[in-house]
């Protein structure tokens, strides 16, 4: 059946599907804490740096403050989060928009959860940026433990 309007897509040579089995990826040491946190690198955008991943972090360990350079999706899937005066359990969603600062958020319990992220995380404690996390660096840290 030919459609009255043309929907082909004019970039078809850089589409294609991303299945990941996420069970068969490694963890990944986080680099703010590789002791006690870890990640799956799902999927990079080089074009729009958006990037979803699956965290798992430890009871006790805590990502320190951080502003969004862009907004971000966490769905839980196991465990407790302290998430300012909230807390997430499986099951939970939570959006943070572009632009918000805030302070640490701290496992409760051993934790699973995926993030889509709009852009890089900027980190930070009371005297010292401690670096970024962006579509970039998800990337190569997915690219080194791959090969
Ligand atoms: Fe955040």
């Amino acid at each position: 059946m030919a459609l009255s309007q043309d929907i082909s897509p004019v970039n078809s040579d850089v589409m294609s599907d991303v299945l990941v089995h996420a069970d068969k990826l490694e963890w990944i040491p986080n680099r703010f804490d590789p002791e006690r946190q870890f990640m799956k690198v799902l999927w990079t955008g080089p074009e729009t740096g958006r990037t979803a991943v699956l965290i798992r972090t430890l009871t006790g360990s805590a990502t320190p403050p951080h502003k969004h350079l862009g907004d971000a999706h966490v769905f839980m899937l196991k465990g407790r989060l302290q998430v300012r005066d909230s807390e997430l359990v499986a099951g939970d969603y939570l959006y943070e928009a572009n632009g918000m600062i805030h302070g640490e958020t701290k496992a409760l319990e051993d934790t699973e959860y995926l993030m889509i992220l709009g852009g890089p995380i900027l980190f930070f404690d009371e005297n010292n940026f401690l670096g970024y996390q962006g579509w970039e660096e998800f990337h190569r840290d997915q690219q080194a433990h791959s090969a």
